[in-house]
């Protein structure tokens, strides 16, 4: 991309996310509480509402458009596939990792290690670089195989010591034979680590020339801590990161808009000073719609998921999404707030029958009635609890019993029930954005790594319906 078209790609992509941000900037557990299906444009809900099954799989999948829709949601269409510039996946390898990589790992892991690897060994074989450096090694599952198939040098940096510990652990008992070429070491990476990461390539390994960076799901901040050590280490030859979790990204200002939201501005995000211009000139204010939730929607499945999904499948989906969104309806509107007291999730004797959902739930999730900021009575586990909570009054209030409770979900249910294809819409919409929203994080990066004079582009590693967050930032020095 030229400077010019860049900006012309920045601000094409700010005005697709602030007039879509009724998709994805609100979680979609307060679909109802929020009024979002009101949302839609009628002509919106009336033409996707037809679909049937396969129509609409092809409609978030493919972007099949029919002429006779409205101009407003042929335009939507367009704008999600212009702003998608994440390259195609068209990857052919034998997958399969050797035998003694397969004991305790998915089959998930295997095709992101052994892809990733591939990559690593295209990119390092016609540079001659034979040292390589793991940052954020998890288990060190790549440290491992990159040294097995191509006997390269491996150290593997990591935060968390536990993991270090299990991984040397892992690498003694299976891989006794890689001790002297593959270390791991416990280190907190910072965007200024490069003399910490060339002292320890010293200690271990004796010397410091030509590596190549490597990072499997860099989760946050720790890509972008890659790409700039990258930048100043002066023996860091190449780069290969595939980012994720782009929502754990550190947040350097908030602002309370109100009880439930606020504006955030990240450190890292925007990161190109040609994006960061593009938002200055345009008036916007990101910290409203480029918050967490938009970089939650970067990192979520791509709309891929629905290829070819059964109607079965759809009409299980749709109905947890709305079961759950009436829970949260009835919460709000008689001031309860709802927490998950388990991490257990759905349960699939739940699906489609509300009533089974809603005695599973509340066992699931525990409603707190608060009044001016006190607990009042804690409503969990079938019975009202009194609360110990010596600042507050416990009130046992009779009207709020268990049957109650459940009668009148149950009413709430049924006056809403008709929602169900829409809400599945509403996801499916949310889905294709998914493309766009990783692809503008992405780019910026991209651009951030141009304008410090780097080669850089974006490649596409893994299977995206095995592996969502499937793409790597590859770069070379000269
Ligand atoms: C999503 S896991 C991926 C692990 C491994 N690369 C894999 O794909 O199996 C991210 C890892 O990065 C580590 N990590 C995160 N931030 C880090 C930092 N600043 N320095 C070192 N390690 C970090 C985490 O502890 C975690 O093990």
């Amino acid at each position: 991309m030229t400077c010019a078209s860049e900006h012309i790609y920045f601000l094409d992509s700010l005005n697709l996310f602030v007039e879509t941000q009724w998709l994805y900037n609100t979680p979609v557990t307060h679909l109802l509480s929020e009024g979002l299906l009101d949302l839609f444009p009628n002509e919106w809900s009336t033409a996707l509402q037809r679909l049937e099954n396969e129509e609409l799989n092809d409609f978030v999948v493919r972007k099949t458009t029919k002429p006779e829709w409205s101009e407003g949601l042929r335009t939507f269409v367009e704008k999600c596939k212009c702003i998608d510039r994440l390259p195609i996946i068209d990857i052919v390898l034998p997958a399969t990792v050797p035998k003694n990589f397969r004991t305790g790992l998915s089959s998930k892991k295997q095709h992101e290690i052994m892809y990733l690897a591939h990559l690593v060994n295209a990119e390092c074989a016609s540079r001659n670089i034979k040292v390589i450096v793991d940052l954020g090694a998890g288990l060190g599952y790549v440290c491992q195989l990159l040294y097995h198939l191509y006997g390269y040098k491996v150290l593997g940096l990591e935060k968390n010591q536990a993991n270090v510990n299990t991984a040397r652990n892992r690498q003694t008992k299976f891989y006794p034979d890689s001790l002297g070429h593959v270390k791991y070491s416990c280190c907190d990476l910072t965007c200024d680590s490069v003399e910490t990461i060339e002292t320890i390539l010293n200690d271990e390994f004796g010397e410091n020339t030509d590596v190549c960076l490597i990072g499997l799901h860099a989760c946050g901040d720790l890509s972008i801590c890659a790409s700039k050590i990258f930048r100043d280490m002066k023996a860091a030859r190449a780069l290969i990161v595939v980012p994720c979790c782009y929502h754990k990204l550190s947040i350097s200002k908030s602002t309370k808009v109100n009880a439930s939201t606020e504006k955030q501005y990240f450190n890292n995000f925007p990161l190109s000073s040609c994006l960061k211009d593009v938002i200055s000139n345009s008036g916007l204010d990101v910290g409203s719609f480029l918050r967490q939730p938009f970089l939650r929607l970067a990192c979520q499945e791509p709309a891929d998921r629905w290829y070819n999904m059964s109607t079965e499948t759809h009409d299980q989906h749709s109905f947890y999404v709305l079961a759950r969104a009436v829970l949260q309806l009835y919460a709000t509107k008689n001031g309860f707030s709802l927490k998950k007291c388990t991490q257990k999730g759905t349960r699939k004797s739940q699906c489609l029958d509300f009533e089974t959902y809603i005695k599973d739930s509340l066992h699931r999730y525990t409603l707190k009635k608060l009044e001016e900021g006190k607990l009042l009575y804690k409503y969990t586990n079938n019975c009202i609890t009194e609360t110990k909570n010596i600042q507050s009054r416990c009130v046992l209030d009779a009207q709020f019993n268990f049957e109650t409770h459940e009668q009148n979900m149950i009413d709430l249910w049924e006056s809403h029930s008709d929602k169900l294809k829409l809400a599945e819409i509403y996801t499916g919409l949310q889905m294709m954005l998914q493309a766009p929203a990783e692809s503008l994080v992405l780019q910026d990066r991209l651009c951030w790594m141009k304008e410090q004079g780097l080669r850089a582009k974006i490649v596409p590693v893994m299977h995206r319906r095995l592996s969502p967050r499937a793409y790597a930032i590859v770069s070379q020095k000269r």
